[in-house]
């Protein structure tokens, strides 16, 4: 039986994808190449050393769907395909609910059709909104989402939960990440965003290699440490590993569970930097500007619930992180392009 591995060519798909065939699973990879490229896969084999199937579909066509059922045995579902870019999702909101919400609802009816009903979702700390306050946790109110990306997240969670309290068979684990950066400890696998970075730690990691000469803060008179925004800053392979105790949990028992997957710590933007030139040896210029319209002061996790449940917890601190970045980005300047 195989695990359908959706968005598996992109960021933390990649570094999922490497995880379970670790442990030793079958897994079939999808994805439409929208924000990746072919040669992931070709490093996912360099560093697993295992082959799998893939399959190039979107998931907004049951057809293509349909043939990937009918020639894998899959019982279960990783779904990171989606489209994640906060600003764009503001221009194109009908894109994002398409891509996102009806690809989503696609894909659970064919998975439906061939008795796989089994799901790990990835949600977002955005489905908390701005009311609620750090640290964050699962019995929170979610909604009041900022943007069309967040407001996808919020309805695809609610979707998935209907879907599972109307047929007991379902089983759905939505993960809601808080900010994954970091990179495989090789080098050969990592974050490689199309033209300008729209999240700090490739910004970052660009200006260290000099392809951008600096880095715009923010704003430095939030209510935080320092005056720059605080986050829960996640190493992918912690993130990666959270989803294969999210798959043995539904593998399981059959209903929705919620998980934060964070470190419960958080940083300012200040405080990133810092530990970034430590951790590279290579100075980061900033300029503080504006605040960016949307931006909270301060948003971290209360992780425990997944302790508790699942047995995860993150183990790479931000020096690792920070290392681990840079060694993706001077390897690959050019992320996957070289
Ligand atoms: P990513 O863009 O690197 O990976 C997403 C993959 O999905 C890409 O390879 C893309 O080509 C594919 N894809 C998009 N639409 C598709 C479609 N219609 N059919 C088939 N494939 C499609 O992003 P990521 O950072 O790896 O994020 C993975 C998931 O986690 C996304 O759902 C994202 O919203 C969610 N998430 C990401 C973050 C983050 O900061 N990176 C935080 C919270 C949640
Ligand atoms: C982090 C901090 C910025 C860039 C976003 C999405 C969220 C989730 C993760 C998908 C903030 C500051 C940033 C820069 C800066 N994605 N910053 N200069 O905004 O917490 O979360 O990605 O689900 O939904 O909203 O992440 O990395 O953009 O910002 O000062 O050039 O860095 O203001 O305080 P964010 P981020």
């Amino acid at each position: 039986m195989a695990v359908l591995v959706t968005g598996g060519s992109g960021y933390i798909g990649s570094h999922t994808a490497i995880e379970l065939l670790n442990s030793g699973k079958e897994i079939v990879i999808l994805d439409n190449f929208y924000n990746s490229c072919p040669k992931v896969l070709d490093r996912i084999r360099e560093l697993s050393g295992k082959d799998f199937a893939f399959e190039e579909c979107d998931i907004r066509d049951a057809d293509g769907l349909r043939r990937v059922f009918e020639k894998h045995n899959i019982d279960s579902v990783i779904h990171f395909a989606g489209l994640k870019a906060v600003g764009e999702s503001c221009q194109k909101p009908l894109l994002y609910y398409d891509n996102n919400i009806s690809g989503t609802v696609t894909l659970c009816q064919v998975m439906a059709e061939y008795g796989c009903k089994k799901i790990v979702f990835s949600s977002s700390a955005t489905v908390y909104g701005e009311h609620n306050i750090s640290p964050l946790n699962e019995t929170m109110k979610t909604g009041g989402t900022t943007n069309p990306y967040g407001t996808t997240k919020h309805f695809i969670e609610q979707i998935l939960t209907d879907t599972a309290k109307a047929d007991s068979e379902w089983s759905v684990c939505l993960l809601r990440y808080f900010n994954p950066i970091g990179a495989h400890e090789s080098g050969r696998i990592g974050e490689s965003p199309n033209g300008i970075p729209n999240n700090l730690m490739p910004y970052i990691t660009q200006v260290a290699e000099g392809k951008r000469e600096f880095l715009s803060v923010y704003g430095n008179d939030y209510d935080t440490v320092d005056g720059t925004g605080v986050r829960d800053y996640i190493h992918v392979v912690d993130l990666a590993k959270g989803h294969l105790k999210a798959l043995e949990k539904i593998e399981k028992e059959n209903d929705t569970f919620v998980y934060n997957l964070g470190t419960g710590t958080g940083y300012s933007v200040l405080q990133v930097v810092e530990a970034f030139e430590k951790a590279s040896g290579v100075k980061v210029p900033y300029k503080i500007v504006d605040r960016r319209p949307g931006d909270l002061a301060t948003c971290y996790s209360d992780p425990s619930k997944a302790e508790k449940e699942l047995g995860w917890k993150a183990e790479k601190g931000i020096d690792e992180m920070c290392a681990d970045s840079y060694r993706w980005q001077h390897n690959n300047p050019n992320g996957y392009e070289d």
